[in-house]
């Protein structure tokens, strides 16, 4: 369910698991009006669906509606992922678990804890979480209106990971004595400005990703690329999270290989 929801790569990608798994099950888009997303959802049992996943702008007010959800859901206050069981709505949140998988199966092992982040908008609340739960102890966060990345970091910080806001002018020096760099704002995608950021002070070894997959290689991750760094592109972090979702809806937990990648590029491009 999204509003709107025509561009979402997720029935290719849950139709590709289905096929290969010999399941006959289907998984559909669903657009749903904000004003409607109650209603729709209260509905799924009734109209057959075990479950739903949740985009842009249902992730909040999702939460706000079914009757149990996880411990990660609730500590980023909303689900990508709805379970309907016995009349119950489960929530669960999924994206914090997608952007580790993609981090980790792109060969990436946090050694000092250190990140910088950029941005503070909802797709930043699953990977401060994300951070956290891999062990990082010191993140900088910086977005533009300075306001909502302190606002974050008061929220996400805890005693084994200390958050601490830095302004959007100091945000490239705040690369210095960091192993990983995630941009999780908006600049890069296709339509928007690009994100003009300079590495220079970003150590070498350290890693570079995006949550942006549309470019897959956005500019900030050329530019990691032409000076050395490991870079990560966006689009695992939607493979990965889309796995535990399958798990739940069929049953089977899915793989994600460079065959399903493949596939989910060609009807992108
Ligand atoms: P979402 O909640 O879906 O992540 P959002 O709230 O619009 O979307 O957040 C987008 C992020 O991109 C924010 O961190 C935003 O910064 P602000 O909080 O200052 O708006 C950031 N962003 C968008 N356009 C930007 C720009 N031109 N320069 C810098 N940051 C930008």
């Amino acid at each position: 369910m999204g509003w709107p929801v025509g561009h979402s790569l997720s029935p290719r990608l849950h139709g590709f698991w289905l096929r290969k798994y010999g399941i006959s099950g289907s998984y559909e888009a669903l657009p749903v009006e904000p004003a409607n997303l109650r209603a729709a959802l209260r509905a799924l049992s009734v109209q057959g669906f075990r479950g739903v996943n949740l985009t842009v702008p249902h992730k909040e007010a999702a939460y706000a509606i079914v009757d149990e959800a996880d411990p990660v859901a609730r500590r980023i206050g909303a689900v990508n992922l709805v379970i309907a069981e016995n009349n119950r709505l489960l929530g669960r949140n999924t994206d914090a678990y997608g952007f580790a998988q993609n981090l980790l199966s792109g060969g990436f092992a946090p050694q000092t804890g250190a990140a910088l982040v950029l941005g503070a908008g909802g797709a930043c609340r699953a990977i401060l979480a994300a951070l956290a739960d891999m062990g990082f102890t010191d993140i900088r966060l910086a977005n533009r209106t300075q306001s909502r990345a302190e606002q974050l970091a008061q929220e996400f910080s805890s005693p084994r990971c200390r958050i601490i806001a830095v302004s959007w002018r100091d945000a490239p020096a705040a690369c210095a004595g960091s192993e990983l760099l995630v941009n999780t704002t908006s600049l890069g995608m296709k339509g928007q400005p690009p994100l003009d950021f300079a590495l220079d002070a970003l150590p070498p070894g350290a890693t570079v990703t995006d949550i942006v997959y549309s470019p897959l290689e956005t500019p900030l991750l050329q530019q990691a690329r032409r000076r050395g760094y490991r870079a990560i592109d966006g689009l695992g972090m939607l493979l990965h999270q889309a796995r535990p979702s399958f798990a739940g809806f069929f049953g089977r937990d899915p793989e994600v290989t460079e065959e399903l990648r493949q596939f989910v590029l060609a009807e992108r491009e």
